[in-house]
């Protein structure tokens, strides 16, 4: 079983991701982090977030294990990311990974932009999560000021925006809602409904 839930930046489509895997007892993957991951190596060592060499081979040298970091999870690191993930050697190099981890027993959740469309198009369930820009933002600099990061509002939304134009608009696997995906629009959701409102149309679908 392979539920694929895309959407754009901060729209809650990985607390979603991991709720819904706990309910089904699936495993999950917030495939975000790996493209953090190779943006972050490339940050640590000072090179060229352009340099596409160095960044397939960050991208070939991952270490899934390193994916718990917290850094990882800074708003600097999540702009960087949709930088290195415009190149196609990047995506490649990380799609057996991602595959891998579906095909999993009894099943998995999977949460980015491309996994309805290039990742797991055979996927049983297919959401794609979205809200209002300036929804999304609030919840993202509410939870970033809750973990002393000094942000502010506009900041953080000018970022979002910058980010979903960059990842909808790249030619190699772009951020796009799968034909056969159930929208969930959660602007005018707080997080339980949206779960149970996710859980609903993921058993509808396959029949639960
Ligand atoms: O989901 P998250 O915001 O952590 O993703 C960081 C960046 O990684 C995204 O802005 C996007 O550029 C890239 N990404 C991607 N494909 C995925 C998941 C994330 O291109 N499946």
């Amino acid at each position: 079983m392979i539920i694929a839930i895309d959407g754009p930046a901060a729209s809650g489509k990985g607390t979603l991701a991991r709720r819904i895997a706990g309910h089904f007892g699936y495993q999950c993957l917030d495939t975000g982090l790996l493209y953090r991951a190779v943006a972050h190596d490339m940050l640590s060592r000072n090179i060229s977030l352009e340099d596409t060499q160095a960044a397939e081979w960050a991208a070939r040298s991952l270490d899934p294990a390193r994916l718990d970091d917290p850094s990882l999870r800074l708003p600097g690191v999540g702009n960087a990311a949709s930088v290195v993930a415009r190149m196609p050697g990047v995506r490649a190099a990380l799609l057996d990974l991602q595959r891998n981890f579906a095909a999993q027993e009894p099943g998995a959740v999977l949460d980015g932009r491309d996994i309805g469309t290039v990742v797991c198009p055979e996927a049983d369930a297919k959401l794609f999560i979205t809200a209002a820009v300036e929804v999304r933002a609030r919840r993202r600099y509410d939870e970033l000021i809750g973990r002393g990061e000094p942000v502010t509002y506009e900041g953080v939304l000018d970022e979002i925006r910058r980010r979903d134009q960059r990842d909808a608009g790249r030619a190699e696997a772009p951020m796009a809602v799968a034909a056969d995906a159930m929208l969930l629009d959660t602007t005018n959701l707080a997080i339980e409904a949206a779960f149970d409102a996710a859980v609903g149309l993921i058993k509808r679908k396959i029949g639960q």
